[in-house]
């Protein structure tokens, strides 16, 4: 059995009120949720502050993006072992905003993967197609691509240590939600391509679904049989929400 996974990916917002609100409001109430995994990922600057607050709870603190080396000189940028000096578990990997707003490559988004793993980071490895994309029928081959070129920099049993989010670049941010149906499709297809190379891999992979998760939409999302959890990024910004979802993929 796969154990549902809830990120909260604040993306660029919040500050240290919002933090520690958000950190509290959400520990405050996790023993309630004992039997998912809960990850919060605030910016860089909040990564402190988060992770006293959440130190008596059983959420786990994730960061947004690392760097692809180890240290040197990158101004600007956050290194692997900086995430481990905060106590980061996870990190979001190849989220599509990093894509396409810092022209992340597949190439780059690989060794991004492999640099947190070797850091024993748990990587959420983002991937996910445009509405261009979706609409000329080429959702699966994005997809599977974006994926096998990791597999092929990492080796498939590296994904015994991976998290792979769908997220639909169409659904982020804009309330178009993914239909349960639309959504499961994809996590099966994405399943069927580890499973081609490695059936206890792609039954143990926990593969979430991010794109407009909201406690509305949240239950029937997660009970697909193939996915695993969300990714939120707007819901995550209220811990009631964000609470919600959570409970939502209690229940499944
Ligand atoms: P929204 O939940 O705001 O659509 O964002 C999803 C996302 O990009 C999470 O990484």
């Amino acid at each position: 059995m796969r154990k549902p996974l809830v990120v909260g990916n604040w993306k660029m917002n919040g500050d240290k009120a919002l933090t520690e609100s958000l950190c509290v409001g959400i520990a405050s109430r996790s023993n309630r949720l004992r039997n998912i995994d809960i990850v919060l990922c605030p910016p860089f600057p909040f990564l402190y502050l988060a992770d006293a607050c959440l130190k008596k709870s059983t959420v786990s603190l994730g960061a947004q993006d690392l760097d692809a080396n180890t240290n040197g000189p990158f101004t600007g940028q956050v290194s692997a072992s900086m995430l481990n000096g905060h106590n980061c578990k996870y990190v979001i990997v190849g989220h599509s905003e990093r894509r396409v707003n810092n022209a992340e490559t597949d190439q780059l988004v690989s060794r991004k993967t492999q640099i947190a793993l070797e850091h024993h980071l748990i990587p959420i490895l983002c991937i996910g197609e445009t509405t261009e994309q979706r609409k000329a029928g080429q959702t699966e081959q994005t997809v599977i691509h974006q994926l096998q070129n990791v597999i092929d920099h990492t080796g498939i049993g590296a994904f015994n240590d991976i998290v792979i989010a769908y997220e639909p670049i169409w659904a982020i941010g804009t309330n178009i939600t993914a239909t349960p149906d639309q959504a499961q499709e994809i996590h099966s297809l994405i399943r069927e391509q580890l499973r081609q190379q490695d059936k206890k891999i792609a039954n143990d992979c926990r593969i979430i679904y991010g794109g407009s998760m909201k406690p509305e939409n949240a239950r029937e999302l997660i009970a697909q049989t193939d996915i695993d959890g969300g990714l939120v990024g707007g819901a995550s910004l209220n811990s009631d929400d964000f609470f919600l979802i959570c409970q939502a993929a209690l229940s499944d």
